[in-house]
């Protein structure tokens, strides 16, 4: 069994993601971490993440199985990963871990729930169900502003709204794997709670097996 699981950024995949595997008992791989984790490296190096060569190098030099250092979940690390994420090569050297990590998933389990950009369209074109998460940006927004403020961050709705239409466009319109609903049951999480959104993901997946 296979989930896959893609839509733009903040509109709610992860917890989805998560409440899944929990459910069915699956592998989870939030792949945007992999992208974070090169841009991540980047940084730190004081390189430029528009420059294929260092970026390609990041792509290679990095462990795909261990992303647990440092914060990858920073709005300087969220564009890092988002201009790196378009570069062609960067997608190519993390193509064969996300596919393997699908279809081998790790600790016995019988199946691996991915979350991400281009799961059912490039990584995982053979996923048994294929969900696209999506919401508005102004609630996309409002959600990652909330978090920032819970988290202590200083920011302002307006910047992160201009970040989250920055990314979106870039994520949509970059000539490799761009983001898009494919072959998809689109779910929208504006105005829903978790619980809902959770209970409609079960209600499509349930649907797919009876078809
Ligand atoms: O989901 P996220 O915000 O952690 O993703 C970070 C960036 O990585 C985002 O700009 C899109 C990119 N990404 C991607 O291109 N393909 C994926 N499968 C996952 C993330």
């Amino acid at each position: 069994m296979i989930i896959a699981i893609d839509g733009p950024a903040a509109a709610g995949k992860g917890t989805l993601a998560k409440r899944l595997a929990t459910h069915f008992d699956l592998a989870f791989l939030d792949t945007g971490r992999l992208y974070r984790a090169v841009g991540y490296g980047i940084l730190q190096a004081g390189g430029d993440p528009n420059d294929p060569k260092i970026a390609v190098a990041a792509a290679r030099a990095l462990d795909p199985a261990n992303v647990d250092t440092g914060d990858l979940y920073t709005e300087k690390v969220a564009e890092a990963a988002s201009v790196v994420a378009a570069i062609g090569d960067v997608r190519k050297e993390l193509l064969s871990f996300q596919r393997n990590f699908a279809h081998n998933p790790p600790g016995g389990k019988i199946g691996a729930v991915l979350d991400g950009r281009d799961i059912a369209s490039v990584v995982c074109p053979d996923a048994t169900h294929k969900l696209f998460v999506t919401a508005s940006a102004e609630v996309r927004a409002k959600r990652r502003f909330k978090e920032l403020q819970e988290n202590g961050v200083e920011s302002t709705y307006a910047a992160v709204l201009a970040d989250i239409e920055q990314r979106d466009q870039r994520d949509r319109t970059r000539k490799v794997s761009p983001l898009k609903a494919v072959d998809a049951h689109v779910i929208d999480t504006s105005g829903k709670t978790p619980d809902a959104v959770f209970q409609e993901a079960l209600d499509l997946i349930e649907g797919d097996r009876s078809t």
